[in-house]
């Protein structure tokens, strides 16, 4: 039997990625871009496969090598899927704010992981970043894609995310709303859509505490979102507005779409939604938004679903209180 293989790897799957109109009580056409749907489980997929790319086309990364990142979880999950398909041995650095779902993904894929102090000083050298990068340097033919200062982070969604969402929208998008953390995808989606017509509104979204939203900067809880390094990679001609969100405000939107709508998303979805329903206040029918639903609920049980999962009901003490009763 001559079985047709559309990919050669898990890593042919990722990208093309559906977009799902959503049924809210708001005039504009608002659009979900479903990257959670990425093999990897979040848009990080997408970068980490050019990042990887390039590097080994640019002779940085070669048979046998090592790829180091710092990362909060998404982006490091991603290189290590695309790492272990291609056969390098992976090193992730996390921050302890890190869900431990994330950490435990990591694991199962076989990566190494270093859980670092919730420090945001980089002359720290337990730091994150600052610990990945001495890694680096120190262990023979590592490479690392740093997304954070890495141009084919951005460059990565102004090729695939972009096109995907001019083509599948008819370029009739009028707002294009999304996270921001290394700014990756606002810088590069929003840049092509922007490219395409000047008329396209693209709205960030931050964590409300970050070094860019915040005179007095703090942690935050949201993952994924937040702008804490300011670099070339931030394209700050590529957006409209940065709207800050406080962590209380995307848990709340998070917990409300798993609960009322079925749709189990990250925190940063959680954020993404809720300014997308504010902003979408403002707008008419003819107005076509897409936001960007970059990871799932699934990472962040024990963070956000805690109470939930804490609260399930056995069988033998709802029969001992009567809340249920046996047939006869
Ligand atoms: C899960 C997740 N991670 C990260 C980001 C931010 O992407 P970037 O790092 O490219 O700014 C988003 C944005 O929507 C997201 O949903």
């Amino acid at each position: 039997m001559a079985i047709r293989n559309k990919f050669k790897t898990i890593l042919g799957s990722i990208g093309n990625t559906p977009l799902m109109r959503l049924e809210f009580d708001v005039k504009p056409t608002i659009l979900a871009k479903l990257e959670m749907l990425n093999p990897g489980g979040s848009l990080k997929d997408r970068t980490a496969l050019h990042m990887v790319e390039v590097a080994e086309r640019a002779g940085k990364l070669k048979p046998g090598g090592t790829i180091v990142e710092a990362s909060s979880g998404s982006q490091g999950i991603s290189l290590a899927m695309v790492g272990k398909v291609k056969g390098y041995r992976v090193i992730i650095t996390v921050p302890d704010r890190t869900a431990s779902e994330k950490v435990a993904v990591l694991r199962a894929y076989g990566a190494e992981v270093y859980v670092c102090p919730n420090t945001d000083r980089h002359d720290d050298p337990r730091n994150y970043h600052t610990f990945a990068e001495h890694l680096a340097r120190t262990i023979p033919g590592a490479f690392m894609p740093d997304q954070y200062f890495n141009k084919e982070n951005p460059r990565a969604h102004y090729l695939s995310t972009g096109p995907e969402i001019w083509a599948q929208t008819e370029g009739k998008i009028t707002h294009f709303v999304c996270g921001a953390g290394s700014c990756g995808m606002i810088s590069g989606a929003g840049r092509y859509l922007k490219d395409q017509n000047p008329v396209v509104k693209v709205i960030g979204v931050d964590a409300a505490t970050s070094m860019y939203s915040a005179k007095d900067p703090k942690a935050y809880a949201v993952e994924g979102l937040g702008i804490d390094v300011i670099s070339d990679t931030f394209d700050v001609t590529a957006f409209d507005v940065m709207v800050p969100i406080s962590d209380a405000d995307a848990f709340s939107m998070t917990k409300r779409l798993a609960m009322d709508h079925g749709l189990l998303v990250g925190i940063s979805t959680g954020a993404v939604m809720h300014v997308a329903l504010d902003q979408a206040k403002n707008l008419t029918e003819d107005d076509v938004m897409v936001v960007i639903f970059g990871d799932s609920g699934r990472n962040y049980l024990s963070k956000i679903f805690a109470d939930e999962v804490k609260n399930i009901k056995h069988v033998e003490a709802a029969l001992a209180h009567g809340v249920v009763t046996m047939p006869e």
